[in-house]
């Protein structure tokens, strides 16, 4: 009996032993390519500031694409697979369709890194160095990026449908942060990026003239700023128009986007409710109150809700593959 009991416990043991050993394996770590690919951080730097003397927009448009890959199953690179035999790409969902952009730039970083460094570097890698190095390049925080992220196999089309959007509740939008790990304070520092990097007019005409089918605007948004995105953005026109999501520093990573928010300039439905939404008193309000008060607090917590959305679920360890180009799976 006791033999019994002291081997099923031995077993359990070294189960414990292997799984804590996998955890340890699965960590993200910042020096991951110290020894495989050293100059791993001066040549993402280095394509996309490239990329910016012909695009100034790229910055935003790569640091939206950390938000994007991250949230659907997890910083895994799905959302740069391509449509395939085997694959539905993410690139078509609403959220992403004519809408996400930077795919040819991080091609660019991936050519690159495969000269420097063949078969080292993930995708998912690749876009969460992009986005860090796009801020800090924008004037915003730097921070030490975790890497060792490996790339699925798979994409997940059903779930970028169901990615944050702008007509979002601050309910809706509070849970679906929390249901990827991702709490109140990471919700308003990360709803921060909107402080540089454009908007299309479908995304925010409703607020304009017909706001949830009141027949009149949104009562959140300023009215010297609703005549002048009426201006760009006229009723029944192109939808496809593109406007600032920051109308302060429009290129510039900063804490104007809480300013514009304070004010009732936040673009985006999306934007005004952390402020002006029922529930946001008790909620995102006084976060938003907190970052337009001081820009180094924004700053300090827009990068560690970085690093918190750089580790929601990524495959680390034998799970995966490193993809040799970002768009298709290894051998498909
Ligand atoms: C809170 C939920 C969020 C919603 C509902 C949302 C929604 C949007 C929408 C509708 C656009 C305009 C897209 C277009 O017109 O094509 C946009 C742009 C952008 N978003 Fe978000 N977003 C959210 C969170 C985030 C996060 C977490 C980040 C990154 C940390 C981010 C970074 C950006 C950037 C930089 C742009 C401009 C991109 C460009 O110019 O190419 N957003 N977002
Ligand atoms: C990818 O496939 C989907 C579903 O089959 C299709 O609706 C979409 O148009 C395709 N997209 C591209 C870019 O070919
Ligand atoms: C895709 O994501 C949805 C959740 O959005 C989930 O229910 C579904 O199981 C996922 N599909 C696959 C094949 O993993
Ligand atoms: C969110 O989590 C961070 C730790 O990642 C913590 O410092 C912060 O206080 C939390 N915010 C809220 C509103 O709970
Ligand atoms: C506003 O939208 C509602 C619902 O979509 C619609 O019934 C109504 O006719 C619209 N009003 C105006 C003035 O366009």
């Amino acid at each position: 009996m006791s033999s019994y009991s002291s081997s099923i416990s031995s077993t359990a043991l070294v189960i414990f032993f292997v799984l804590l050993l996998r955890g340890i394996e699965a960590q993200l770590s910042s020096d991951f390519y110290d020894d495989t690919c050293p100059d791993v951080y001066d040549i993402v730097r280095n394509v996309i500031e490239q990329a910016h003397e012909s695009d100034i927009r790229i910055y935003a448009s790569l640091t939206r694409l950390q938000f994007h890959d991250c949230f659907v199953q997890g910083c895994d690179g799905s959302l740069l697979l391509d449509n395939s035999s085997t694959i539905v790409s993410e690139k078509n969902s609403p959220a992403n369709k004519n809408s996400a952009r930077g795919f040819p730039v991080v091609d660019a970083i991936k050519a690159a890194l495969e000269d420097a460094c063949p078969g080292v570097v993930s995708c998912a890698d690749i876009i969460v160095l992009a986005a860090e190095a796009s801020v800090e390049l924008s004037g915003g925080p730097s921070w030490c990026v975790l890497l060792g992220r490996r790339d699925s196999t798979t994409a997940n089309l059903t779930s970028s449908q169901n990615l944050p959007s702008p007509f979002d509740s601050l309910q809706t939008l509070r849970s679906k942060f929390s249901a990827v790990g991702l709490n109140d304070t990471d919700l308003v520092a990360l709803s921060g990026a909107h402080t540089f990097g454009r908007a299309h007019c479908r995304f925010f005409s409703g607020r304009l003239y017909n706001f949830s089918g009141t027949g009149r605007p949104d009562p959140t948004l300023n009215g010297a700023y609703r005549v002048q995105l009426q201006q760009n953005c006229p009723q029944n026109a192109n939808p496809n128009g593109l406007n600032n999501l920051d109308p302060t520093t429009p290129n510039i990573f900063d804490y104007y986007y809480f300013l514009n928010v304070e004010n009732n300039r936040g673009l985006l439905q999306s934007d005004q409710e952390l402020l002006s939404a029922a529930g946001a008193a008790s909620t995102t309000a006084p976060i938003v109150n907190s970052f337009a008060s001081d820009q180094s607090t924004f700053f300090c917590n827009f990068a560690a809700s970085m690093i918190n959305m750089g580790n929601i679920s990524p495959l680390t360890g034998d799970q995966g593959e490193i993809r040799e180009n970002c768009r298709v799976v290894n051998d498909s």
